[in-house]
């Protein structure tokens, strides 16, 4: 979809409030690859001194290639995220193998470091490559502005997103479209209290229409809870216990558990195959609540003792009850075998 006004009320609103940002007054595809990595890490106010250090010290990317890992990371100190720093060490290696900082958007991604959003802010700001960018504060902009109800943080979302800020870019002003874009995020059509008073944006806003600025962007709704209803059984045999490892497709794949069961509702908690002597049960615990992000276990545990092995599903062995602790088991279980 292009929408002129939209695109050029960005580029009007960037050359009057856009910041002055040191990288901008170059174009010189090291500097700017810099300050892209760098900000990924930090916000524009802490990352400018880190950016100037690093100019100072590494003016351009031979010298920050034959740098030593120490030295790029104690000027990376503070930033945190140290694997950052390698991969900024390993891209000026990449580079400096290659003779010049590649000018193709696959190349500049083929850097170590560098996703689509970096990609197509280098590309554009040093190499004037037409690539939209896309980070959250476009997806804020462009949801709000075009009331778009897609839920951001999904790979659908990013497609659209991606489609409908590569069609509103305006060719050969690329730079400073993208980078209208994330300063109007940031500083105008921000996440908490935007200033819609003074938006220039705001007559064709469909978010502030609604008066619903504050829903955009939506967010996908969190998973729905699970309730899930679980009985284990102690089954005690002459020092032995009998255990298996929970199998793979659910939670705990690989722990260790007593005699298990789910039931499928409520109303079927306490009822077991015709093989479990139901009569020879003893209740330890019962309605133990678990709670895990998606899923709310209740869970009650009984002990059952026999006097001669019982037939039970092939996946159990039987352990030593002495070497219990020696299983890895799900905190739940380490719960109920607590009270025994
Ligand atoms: N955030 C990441 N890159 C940026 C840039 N070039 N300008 C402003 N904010 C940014």
């Amino acid at each position: 979809m292009q929408d002129p006004f939209f695109t050029r009320t960005i580029l009007r609103w960037y050359a009057e409030e856009g910041r002055d940002l040191p990288w901008r007054r170059t174009r010189d595809p090291y500097a700017v690859w810099l300050s892209e990595i760098i900000l990924q890490q930090t916000r524009i106010a802490q990352g400018t001194a880190y950016w100037e250090r690093f100019m100072q010290r590494f003016p351009d990317v031979f010298s920050l290639a034959a740098a030593d890992e120490d030295a790029v990371l104690r000027l990376w100190e503070g930033l945190g995220y140290y694997s950052r720093a390698r991969n900024l060490l390993a891209a000026a290696r990449q580079i400096a193998a290659l003779g010049s900082f590649p000018d193709t958007l696959e190349g500049i991604r083929a850097l170590k470091g560098v996703g689509d959003y970096t990609a197509a802010a280098i590309g554009s700001i040093a190499f004037g490559i037409d690539a939209a960018v896309v980070d959250g504060n476009v997806y804020r902009v462009l949801s709000r502005y075009f009331g778009i109800e897609t839920p951001v943080g999904s790979a659908a979302a990013k497609k659209e997103f991606t489609q409908l800020a590569q069609s509103l870019l305006p060719k050969g002003q690329a730079a400073d479209f993208n980078q209208g874009m994330m300063d109007f995020g940031a500083m105008q059509c921000t996440p908490a209290a935007p200033s819609c008073s003074d938006c220039p944006l705001s007559s064709s806003c469909q978010a502030f229409r609604l008066g619903q600025v504050d829903r955009f962007p939506l967010k996908k709704s969190a998973p729905a809870v699970r309730t899930r209803y679980f009985s284990y059984i102690y089954v005690r045999c002459q020092g032995m216990t009998a255990f298996r490892r929970r199998p793979s497709g659910d939670i705990w794949e690989g722990l260790w558990e007593p005699l298990f069961f789910e039931h499928g509702s409520e109303q079927d908690r306490g009822q077991f195959p015709d093989w479990v002597d139901a009569g020879a049960l003893t209740v330890l615990k019962k309605e133990v609540r678990h709670v895990l992000t998606h899923q709310v276990i209740w869970a009650d545990f009984y002990v059952w003792t026999v006097s001669g092995r019982v037939d039970l599903p092939a996946d159990y062995q039987w352990v030593r009850e002495s070497e219990r602790d020696q299983y890895g088991k799900p905190k739940l279980v380490m719960k109920l075998l607590s009270a025994l």
